[in-house]
């Protein structure tokens, strides 16, 4: 890859090399430390992005020689991969690693590491250096292909280890990455996020956007169809901003094209998209490709403009609904619509939270994902007066979830009748002899099925829509 063919940094290949010599010291090491294969447990929090982070770990782990283990008490590596964005995910952390100090300290080779955007805060970073002196290593969210040289450091140098580079972060290609399930992947398409919403910690430790080259999308595209993944998701924090920094510049819209026209029988996924980004470009591209899936995980966050701009969103209710409105238009009920939405943002009033529900009832999602404000420090909006009780907000979540509901309720008898190509993913709960898969827009449908139809497409048939998942039957080629 060419400095030139991108505004942003790529980590040079001279540093992956070097990754790769210390993968080989550190078996060298493992193997005169551990009389057997010595097993690693890599626990994540948090988002998609981590998930495949945590991919890339294991990736690396395998590399040097570890197998692998869910049971941290078998583990002679544990690993926890963190999540900063709201205060509840960072408490179940500090609460995890504060109940291994005992074990540590009876099991001294055990090596406890800690990762991910948590890590990348100053003060959470001190607070780990400080009160937990059994965590062995600290690594940020820029430096996870540093990672075989890391664990050499912590391993043979005698001494703790924090590598916390504060920096807008680079493109590392060709870290090995071992998927927790092949038919389902996920494949980061860039990182980093710009938009700075006053309420997100994201921008302040995963860094500056940067995209992949699509080449090498391409490429890890192929290989994940010939391998037999059958949804692949392209992640991002921004992924309708993917491409402005590649020169010549590539839209969202071109790169789901390419993928689209890659030969095989799967389906593409992508999340998450803003709102300020999203083009009438990119709904038309999911209407005409017929391997993406309809579904649009769209945030809005709030109802009210003027809450939105208080977050710093960079549009109105109004251009969100005229895109919903036109996508409608362009793929009909076909497509399921999803959204975050945040509750309680500081100096948010009632009657501002009204235009929030008033908002959810004109969209119609098929499901939300909602969450309490949560203060997140250096963020601007943990500055802002936030003059409403945690109670207070609790009673209007409950007011939002509720409405939802019936939203979710009523959407779901949509479906009845209707026939979907879904990807049957594993075992049903409905019944011992069912089988579950996922539609177009993330819906489960289960039905009466042979084990064997695991991991393929199928036509399935809705027959009665219950809460939260529906029941259908399969349709033979020939009723169609
Ligand atoms: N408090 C509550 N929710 C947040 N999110 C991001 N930051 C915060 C915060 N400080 C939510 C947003 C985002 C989703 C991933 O998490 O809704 O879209
Ligand atoms: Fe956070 Fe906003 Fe970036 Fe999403 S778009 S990661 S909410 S700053």
């Amino acid at each position: 890859m060419s400095g030139e063919s991108r505004k942003t940094a790529v980590v040079d290949k001279s540093q992956m090399e070097k990754q790769k010599q210390f993968s080989y010291k550190m078996s060298s090491v493992i193997s005169a430390r551990y009389d057997e294969m010595p097993k690693a447990c890599v626990i994540t929090y948090g988002c998609q992005q981590n998930v495949a982070d945590s991919e890339k770990i294991k990736g690396m782990l395998e590399q040097i020689g570890y197998g692998f283990t869910d049971d941290r008490h078998d583990a002679k590596l544990i690993i926890f991969n963190t999540c900063a964005v709201r205060e509840h995910a960072e408490d179940r952390v500090f609460g995890n690693v504060g109940s291994l100090k005992q074990y540590k300290r009876e099991n001294p080779d055990v090596i406890i590491a800690l990762c991910g955007c948590m890590m990348q805060q100053k003060h959470i970073a001190q607070k780990i250096k400080n009160s937990y002196p059994f965590v062995d290593l600290v690594f940020g969210t820029h430096v996870i292909h540093c990672l075989p040289e890391l664990l050499y450091r912590t391993m043979t140098g005698g001494k703790r280890v924090f590598e916390i580079p504060d920096m807008d972060g680079a493109i590392a290609e060709g870290i090995p990455v071992k998927r927790d399930n092949g038919a389902k992947a996920w494949l980061p398409i860039m990182y980093g996020c710009n938009n700075f919403c006053s309420y997100c910690i994201v921008p302040y430790v995963r860094g500056r956007e940067r995209s992949r080259e699509k080449q090498d999308i391409i490429n890890e595209f192929r290989q994940l169809v010939q391998r037999g993944s059958k949804e692949i998701t392209l992640l991002g924090q921004n992924v309708n901003s993917y491409g402005k920094d590649l020169i010549p510049q590539v839209s969202f819209a071109q790169l789901l094209r390419e993928l689209n026209d890659i030969d095989g029988d799967f389906r593409i996924r992508f999340m998450t998209s803003h709102p300020k980004d999203c083009t009438k470009e990119l709904l038309e591209t999911m209407a005409s490709c017929d391997k993406v899936a309809q579904h649009l995980h769209l945030p809005f966050q709030s109802g009210s403009n003027r809450v939105l701009k208080a977050m710093n969103r960079n549009y109105t209710r109004e251009q969100y609904l005229e895109l919903i409105h036109y996508a409608r238009e362009l793929m009909g009920d076909e497509l399921s619509v999803t959204s975050d939405i945040i509750v309680g943002f500081p100096g948010e009033t009632y009657e501002e939270f009204k235009e929030t529900l008033s908002l959810v009832k004109e969209v119609k999602a098929t499901s939300l994902f909602t969450f309490i404000y949560s203060p997140r420090k250096g963020t601007p909006a943990a500055r802002m007066d936030d003059p409403v009780s945690q109670q207070e907000k609790s009673k209007w979540f409950k007011e939002l979830t509720d409405l939802q509901e019936k939203i979710s309720a009523q959407q779901m008898k949509l479906h009845e009748g209707k026939i979907y190509k879904c990807y049957v993913y594993g075992k049903g709960k409905l019944n011992d002899n069912y089988i579950a898969a996922r539609n177009d827009g993330n819906l489960i449908i289960e039905f009466e099925g042979d084990k064997s139809l695991i991991g393929t497409f199928q036509n399935i048939k809705v027959i009665e829509p219950l809460t939260f998942v529906m029941r259908g039957e399969i349709v033979k080629e020939k009723e169609l």
